[in-house]
C-alpha cells in the first residue's frame, strides 16, 4: 500500500496593527533598547488593541489569509487544531469560537496547551491524523494574544512577548514530501520555572491572586534559556543525525523565536551557517504558538520544493519538539 504522508500546503499569518517598540516600552518600565536587543534580539512587538477582539480573532485572520492565498473553502476544512495558551476564555476552546467565525461547518475543532511548543506538538496531531487517511484538509494555526497575560510592570518579561496567528493547511500525499521524523516530549520538572499560577482550579480567581498579580507569565530566565538552549539543540542535532542530514543538505532551521542568542546556540550546535536560519523576532517578539508558522508566512518565498526543513521549540511545561518535513510546494 502506498505511504500517506502529510505535507504543510500552504500558510497563512496575521499580526496586529499596533507596534508597542522598545523605545515606547522603555516608557513604561525599566528598561531600553540597548539591553532588550543585546540581551533577546527583539526590536517590537504586535499588541492586539481593538476593543473585543482576542485570540480567536488573530486565529480567523491568519486563517481567511491562508483561504485566499490557497483558494481554500471553509467547507472543506475537516480538521482544526489551535495550539494557544490565550484562548479567549476557559472554555469553549478558542478554536470552537474560531471555527464559528469562519463557517466551518465540516470539521471539528479544539485547542492544545503546549506553550511554546504548540505548534509543533499541533503539527504532529495534525499530521498523524492526516496519515490515517481519515482527514483531507487539516488546519493548524498558532495562536496567542501574549498581552493577554503579560504584566507591563514587569521588566524581566514583558519586553518579550507580542500578539500574532500563523496557520498552516495540512493535506495528504503519497508523494516524498511532508513531515519525514519527528521527536517530542516534556520534561514536567520544568513547570515552576514558566507558569501563569491562577486562574485554574488550583488557584480559582479570587481577589487574592490578582492582588497577587498571578495571572500573568512568570519565568526564571535564565533556567528556562539553558534548558532550551540545551534541548532544543540536542533534539534538533539528533533529528539530522538519525536522517542523514548533513548541515549543506539542511536548506532551513526554523526555530521558536523566544531569544535571539538561543536561535545563534542552536545552529552553531547543528554547524549550520547564520543564512539557514529563518529569524523573525526583532519584528514580533515572542508570539508563543505562532512565532513558527509566522516564520513560514514570512520567509514563504524563500522555501522551495523538495527542501529539508527543521522546525524546533522549546516552551513551558517544559514541552519540546523537532519536526524534519520536506517542504512540498513553490510559491507563485
Ligand atoms: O519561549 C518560551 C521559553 N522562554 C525562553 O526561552 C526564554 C529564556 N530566557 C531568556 O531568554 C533570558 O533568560 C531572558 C531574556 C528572559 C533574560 O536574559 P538574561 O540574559 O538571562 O538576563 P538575566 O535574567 O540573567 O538578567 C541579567 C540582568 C539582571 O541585572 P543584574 O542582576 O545582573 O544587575 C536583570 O535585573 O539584566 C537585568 N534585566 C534587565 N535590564 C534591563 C532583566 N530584564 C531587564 C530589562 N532591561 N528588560
Amino acid at each position: 500500500m502506498t505511504k500517506i504522508r502529510a505535507a504543510i500546503t500552504g500558510v497563512g499569518g496575521y499580526v496586529p496593527d499596533y507596534i508597542l517598540n522598545n523605545d515606547e516600552l522603555s516608557r513604561m518600565v525599566d528598561t531600553n533598547d540597548e539591553w532588550i536587543t543585546q540581551r533577546v534580539g527583539i526590536k517590537e512587538r504586535r499588541i492586539l488593541k481593538e476593543e473585543g477582539k482576542a485570540t480567536s480573532d488573530l486565529a480567523v485572520r491568519a486563517i481567511t489569509n491562508l483561504f485566499q492565498k490557497t483558494g481554500t473553502k471553509a467547507e472543506d476544512i475537516d480538521l482544526l487544531i489551535v495550539p494557544t495558551i490565550t484562548a479567549d476564555m476557559k472554555f469553549p476552546a478558542a478554536a470552537n469560537l474560531a471555527g464559528e467565525k469562519l463557517g466551518l461547518v465540516n470539521a471539528f475543532t479544539f485547542d492544545i496547551s503546549a506553550a511554546c511548543s504548540g505548534f509543533v506538538y499541533g503539527l504532529e496531531i495534525a499530521s498523524r491524523m492526516v496519515e490515517s487517511g481519515a482527514y483531507k484538509k487539516a488546519i493548524v494555526v498558532g495562536a496567542d494574544m501574549m498581552s493577554a497575560i503579560t504584566n507591563y510592570k514587569d521588566r524581566t518579561t514583558c519586553p518579550l512577548f507580542g500578539d500574532g496567528a500563523g496557520a498552516v493547511l495540512v493535506e495528504p500525499t503519497t508523494e516524498d514530501f511532508g513531515v519525514m521524523d519527528r521527536i517530542l516530549g516534556y520534561d514536567g520538572k520544568g513547570g515552576e520555572f514558566l507558569h501563569m499560577l491562577a486562574g485554574g482550579s488550583l488557584h480559582p480567581t479570587s481577589h487574592a491572586t490578582v492582588d497577587a498579580e498571578q495571572h500573568y507569565v512568570y519565568q526564571e530566565g535564565r533556567t528556562v534559556f539553558k534548558a532550551a538552549v540545551s534541548t532544543m539543540s540536542d533534539i534538533s542535532f539528533e533529528i539530522m543525525k538519525r536522517n542523514n542530514i548533513t548541515p549543506e543538505k539542511l536548506a532551513w532551521l526554523v526555530p521558536h523565536q523566544a531569544n535571539l542568542r538561543i536561535i545563534e546556540a542552536v545552529a552553531r550546535r547543528m554547524e549550520i551557517d547564520k543564512d539557514q536560519v529563518l529569524v523573525n523576532i526583532q519584528k514580533y517578539g515572542n508570539t508563543t504558538a505562532a512565532t513558527i508558522p509566522l516564520c513560514f508566512w514570512d520567509f514563504e518565498k524563500k522555501l522551495k520544493k523538495g527542501d529539508n526543513v527543521i522546525i524546533t521549540a522549546f516552551g513551558a511545561g517544559f514541552t519540546f519538539g523537532a519536526i524534519y518535513l520536506k517542504w512540498a510546494y513553490n510559491t507563485k
